[in-house]
C-alpha cells in the first residue's frame, strides 16, 4: 500500500532514502567513545583471529560485490589475502580451507540457498564462518559461528539499495576489527578511517540531495540499447554493481569493466553516443588511479562515447572530458562505494520507470532465492 512506502511510489525509492539512516544504524554502538570497535557479536575469539592467515568472502548478486570491495578493504588494512567467490561457483573447485580460514559470508535475506551451500561446505573443511546479514534469526546467520548484522531494516524491493550500502559498512567494521585485534601498522589510518565512516550517513544524505539531475539524465537514455560502466580500484566492482542494477531493473545490456581493461578488448564496443558511467577515484591519495582513468575518459569520448562522469567534488581535472558530471562528497578512497553507488541506483530506477518497468518486482527475478 501507499502508506507502507511512506509515501513513495515504490520500496526502491524509499529503500533509496533510507540509507543515510541505515548506514548509520549499521554503526550505532559499534565504535566507542575512544574511536575503537566494539564487535562483541564476533564470538569468534580474538585469540582465534589472531591465527587466521586467509580470508574468503562468499556471496550472490548484489552481496557479492560488497564482497568484491570488501577485499580492498580486508587486504589493505589487515594484510591478510583475501579471496571473494560467487557462492554457486565455490564448492565445486575444491577449495582450500582450513581451520586457519575465516569464511564470511554475505547475504541480505540470510536464504540464499547457494550462499548457504557454500558456507556448510566450508564448516565442513573446519573453517570459521562469519555471516554478514540482514535479517535476524534467518538460516545463514543459524549456521555461522558467528553473525555481525547488519541494520538496514526490512528490504522490501527486490533490487538491493539500502541493504548493499550496510553490507559495505559491516565489511568495514571487520575489516578494521581484524586489523584492530591483529594489530597493524595501519594503526593511525584506521583509527581515522574510523573516525571517517562515522560522517560517511551524512555524505550519502548530501549526495540523495543532488540527483535530480540524474534522474532527467535517465529518462533521456531510455531508449538506448546499452550502457557501460568503468571504474577502478573500488570503483570496479561499484561499476559491476551499476551494471547489474540495470539490467535488473531497466531490462537493458550493461556490463561494468575494469577502466584498465578497456583497451585490451571493451573499447571495441564503443560506438557514437553509447553511454559510458566513469565512477573516478579521488584525485587526493592514490593519485595514480585518478590521471589513469581521465586518460581512459579521453580515450573513450575520442571515439564517440556520450560520458557520465562521477567524481568527487573539487575535483576539476575530469571536467573536460564530462559530458554529463555527478559529483560526489570527498571520501577516502575506500569509502568512495558508499557515495558513487547511490548515483547508479537512482539512475537505473528512473530507467526502469521511463521504459515502463515494474520497478520492485521486476521479471524473472526474486528477492531470495532459495533453490541452488
Ligand atoms: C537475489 C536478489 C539479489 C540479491 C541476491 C543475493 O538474486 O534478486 O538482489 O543480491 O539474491 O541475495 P542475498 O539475500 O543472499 O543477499
Amino acid at each position: 500500500s501507499a502508506a507502507e512506502k511512506g509515501g513513495y511510489d515504490y520500496f526502491m525509492l524509499k529503500e533509496i532514502a533510507e540509507q543515510p539512516k541505515a548506514v548509520a544504524d549499521t554503526l550505532l554502538g559499534r565504535i566507542d567513545g575512544s574511536g575503537s570497535l566494539t564487535l562483541d557479536e564476533v564470538r569468534i575469539p580474538p585469540g582465534v583471529l589472531r591465527e587466521i592467515d586467509k580470508v574468503v568472502i562468499i556471496a550472490c548478486g548484489t552481496a557479492f560485490h560488497a564482497g568484491l570491495i570488501a577485499k580492498y578493504a580486508i587486504e589493505h588494512w589487515t594484510r591478510l589475502p583475501c579471496e571473494v567467490e560467487l557462492a554457486s561457483e565455490f564448492r565445486y573447485r575444491d577449495p582450500i580451507l582450513d581451520a586457519q580460514t575465516l569464511v564470511i559470508a554475505i547475504s541480505q535475506s540470510g536464504e540464499t540457498m547457494d550462499t548457504l551451500m557454500a558456507l556448510r561446505h566450508a564448516r565442513e573443511q573446519g573453517s570459521k564462518v562469519l555471516a554478514i546479514c540482514n535479517t535476524n534469526g534467518s538460516t545463514i546467520p543459524r549456521e555461522s559461528d558467528a553473525v555481525l548484522y547488519t541494520h538496514a531494516g526490512p528490504e522490501v524491493a527486490v533490487a538491493s539499495t539500502k541493504a548493499f550500502l550496510t553490507q559495505l559498512v559491516a565489511c568495514y567494521l571487520v575489516a578494521l576489527y581484524l586489523g584492530q585485534v591483529r594489530g597493524t601498522k595501519w594503526g593511525d589510518e584506521i583509527r581515522a578511517v574510523i573516525r571517517d565512516l562515522s560522517s560517511i550517513s551524512g555524505a550519502v544524505d548530501e549526495v540523495l540531495g543532488t540527483m535530480e539531475p540524474v534522474r532527467e539524465l535517465a529518462r533521456t537514455l531510455a531508449t538506448k540499447k546499452t550502457v557501460l560502466f568503468l571504474g577502478r580500484h573500488v570503483g570496479y566492482p561499484v561499476a559491476l554493481e551499476g551494471a547489474l542494477k540495470l539490467k535488473e531493473l531497466a531490462y537493458m545490456h550493461a556490463e561494468g569493466f575494469a577502466a584498465g581493461e578497456l583497451k585490451h578488448g571493451p573499447i571495441a564496443l564503443i560506438e557514437e553516443d553509447m553511454p559510458v558511467v566513469v565512477v573516478v577515484p579521488s584525485p587526493r591519495g592514490r593519485s595514480v588511479l585518478h590521471d589513469k582513468i581521465v586518460s581512459n575518459i579521453q580515450e573513450i569520448r575520442a571515439r564517440g562515447a556520450r560520458t557520465i562522469v562521477i567524481a568527487e567534488e573539487g575535483d576539476e581535472a575530469v571536467v573536460p572530458y564530462a559530458d554529463h558530471l555527478v559529483r560526489v562528497p570527498a571520501t577516502p578512497t575506500l569509502l568512495q562505494p558508499l557515495v558513487a553507488t547511490v548515483p547508479l541506483q537512482v539512475f537505473a530506477c528512473e530507467l526502469a520507470t521511463a521504459r515502463g518497468n515494474e520497478v520492485d518486482q521486476p521479471r524473472n527475478l526474486a528477492k531470495s532465492v532459495t533453490v541452488e
